[in-house]
Parts: C-alpha cells; structure tokens; sequence
C-alpha cells in the first residue's frame, strides 16, 4: 500500500469561476493556481495563466468520490514541442510511476490522487510561452487537457 502525502495547504477555497483566467497577480513571487478536478473526468480549466519569472504553486483539488484507481487524476505541464497523443501513449505505460514516463518531456506534474483529496506542487515558471497540460491518467487526457501560459 503507497500512501501519498497530501497536502492540503490550508487553503481550500474554491475558484468561483470555471471561465478562462486572467493573469493571477503573484503575491512574493508566487503565482499560486488551483485546478479542481471531478468524477466525469474533467478539469475546471481549459487555461492556466502565470506571471513569468515567478514561481508557480498549483493546487489540485478531486472533488469526486470514485478511487484513485478507478478516476485518478493529475496534472502535468509539457515542454513545448512533446506531443500530447505520444506523451499519453508512454504515460499508459508507467502505471508504476503514477503514470508519469521516466523521460525529460515534463515541466512538472503533481501527485494522483483520487476523490475527496488535493495536492500541491511547486515549481518555476518557465520561459514565457504557451504549454500543453494534461490529465496523464490512462484515456483521460481526450478530455482533461488545457494550456498552461506563461506571460
Ligand atoms: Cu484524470
């Protein structure tokens, strides 16, 4: 049995809105994101927008009640140029990773997780463009996909 560490950082309000986000202004540097994901597979975001130069702390929030392995959910930021189609294609394939493959394609991803838990990562903003985000869990990312932009 793997018990991830979850964490829930205290901060638990919901974003209010599920249209496109403007740019968040970042507190000390920080960017801070949250995504909340559900048992019909989907994102609450087709769009993720961060300040350049900062760091990014997402948040990913489950709020179904189905099972990690049943509807597991993550989200990963792509390099650009990976190709998502392939990149899902591999991910199937690194069940032992929490389907994240073991390559260099990934800016950063969170933990799976399942209904009713959250996680959070951190990391630096990369170079100013527009990335690929997905849901890595096997057949989710048809649905669970968006861009993730740096301006
Ligand atoms: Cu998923």
């Amino acid at each position: 049995m793997i018990f991830l560490v979850i964490n829930c950082g205290g901060n638990q309000e919901k974003s209010s809105s599920s249209e496109s986000t403007a740019v968040k202004p970042s507190e000390n540097g920080i960017t801070k994101l949250v995504v909340n994901s559900n048992d019909l597979m989907q994102f609450d975001t087709k769009e993720l927008r961060v300040v350049g130069g900062s760091k990014v702390e997402l948040t990913l929030h489950h709020t179904g009640k189905l099972a990690k392995e049943a509807m597991g959910h993550n989200l990963v930021i792509l390099k650009s140029g990976v190709d998502l189609s392939s990149f899902a294609q591999r991910a199937i394939k690194a069940k032992d990773n929490e389907y994240i493959p073991e390559d260099d394609d990934v800016i950063a991803h969170t933990a799976l997780i399942g209904g009713g838990q959250s996680t959070t990562v951190t990391f630096d903003a990369p170079a100013r463009g527009t990335y690929d985000f997905l849901c890595s869990f096997p057949g989710h990312w048809g649905l669970m996909q968006g861009k993730f932009i740096v301006e």
